[in-house]
């Protein structure tokens, strides 16, 4: 149920079910601005993929161009909360991480099964953004317009990875793939401090890990063409990162917390997975990390910090 509801607020239910005709971010009838808010617990219960993103993509410019607007004082998952979270197609089927096997990135198909799972990674990136935005009342409207930016930007990571896929010959859901992304979303989803700690700060941290490896195989088997996706997803993941350093170090300092010891004890309560190198430092540095929790990660790994060459990783 809606608390607090705005007079700005459509009358549309946000119970109206997933349909492509109920995501868009239309004025109500009285001409006010779409709340974004309630437009982004819609994209997240959309069930087709190319919909859910062109919705992210439309909802993120629809706020810019000031047909939408968030709320923050609307309160969206009062119980009971919105059945179909996330909205997903019927495949990929979901499996134990440790059923999918290892990919060679020398036969066509093994770079098909690592686009489809880097797909996936991105389907799942569009809902953990889209759900930050309609499941946390009462922030700074800044941090409603960060994560529809990021959702959109994921959406964009999702359709170019979709059409690389496509000229391998594969669609996504042709593969099966884990659900370790969504789970930690459901885990930390009364806890907008823990979301922004082990969500952006530790699971899209740790894609700024592997992204210059993967990369390195895929340039290496000749397909530059996938590699110059992935500095994209590159680029735009730091800033991720960042939008997730600057939403935890702001909650931090509203509650008189401190951030180091804060991360450890919600890594330790919310079973976030260990980390573990090597580490992208440069690209961890420019997301936000500060020195103390890169030398922590250093240490973890046992190198020294800016020892490396730009944009390599310790051991890569
Ligand atoms: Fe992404
Ligand atoms: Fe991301």
């Amino acid at each position: 149920m809606m608390s607090a509801v705005s007079p700005a607020f459509p009358a549309t239910s946000t119970r109206s079910g997933p349909s492509a005709s109920s995501i868009g971010p239309a004025p109500d009838a009285s001409g006010a601005p779409c709340c974004a808010r309630t437009a982004a617990l819609a994209a997240l219960r959309e069930t087709d993929p190319v919909t859910k993103a062109a919705a992210a993509r439309a909802l993120y410019a629809a706020v810019l161009d000031g047909s939408a607007t968030c709320l923050a004082d609307v309160t969206l998952d009062e119980p009971p909360e919105p059945p179909g979270l996330p909205g997903r197609p019927v495949r990929p089927e979901l499996v134990e991480p440790r059923q999918l096997g290892r990919r060679s990135m020398q036969s066509p198909q093994g770079r098909a099964v690592l686009l489809h799972a880097l797909a996936h990674i991105e389907f799942n990136a569009i809902n953990l953004a889209l759900d930050a935005v309609w499941r946390f009342a009462g922030l700074p409207a800044d941090f409603y317009t960060d994560w529809l930016k990021v959702a959109a930007e994921e959406a964009y990571h999702f359709s170019l990875l979709s059409a690389r896929l496509a000229d391998y010959g594969h669609a996504y859901g042709d593969f099966p793939a884990h659900d370790g992304l969504w789970d930690m979303c459901e885990r930390t989803r009364g806890d907008v401090l823990a979301r922004m700690a082990l969500v952006p700060r530790t699971l899209e941290a740790r894609g700024l890990d592997a992204s210059p490896p993967i990369r390195a195989r895929l340039q290496q088997a000749g397909d530059r063409q996938s590699a110059a996706i992935l500095d994209v997803i590159l680029r735009d993941e730091i800033r991720h990162v960042l939008i997730g350093n600057r939403w935890f170090r702001h909650l931090c300092e509203e509650g008189g917390l401190d951030p180091h010891a804060t991360y450890t004890r919600l890594a330790g309560q919310y079973h976030a997975p260990k980390l573990r190198g090597p580490f992208n430092f440069e690209a961890r540095r420019d997301a936000g990390f500060d020195e103390a929790e890169l030398a922590e990660l250093a240490a973890l790994a046992g190198v020294g910090l800016g020892t490396e060459p730009t944009g390599r990783l310790p051991r890569d």
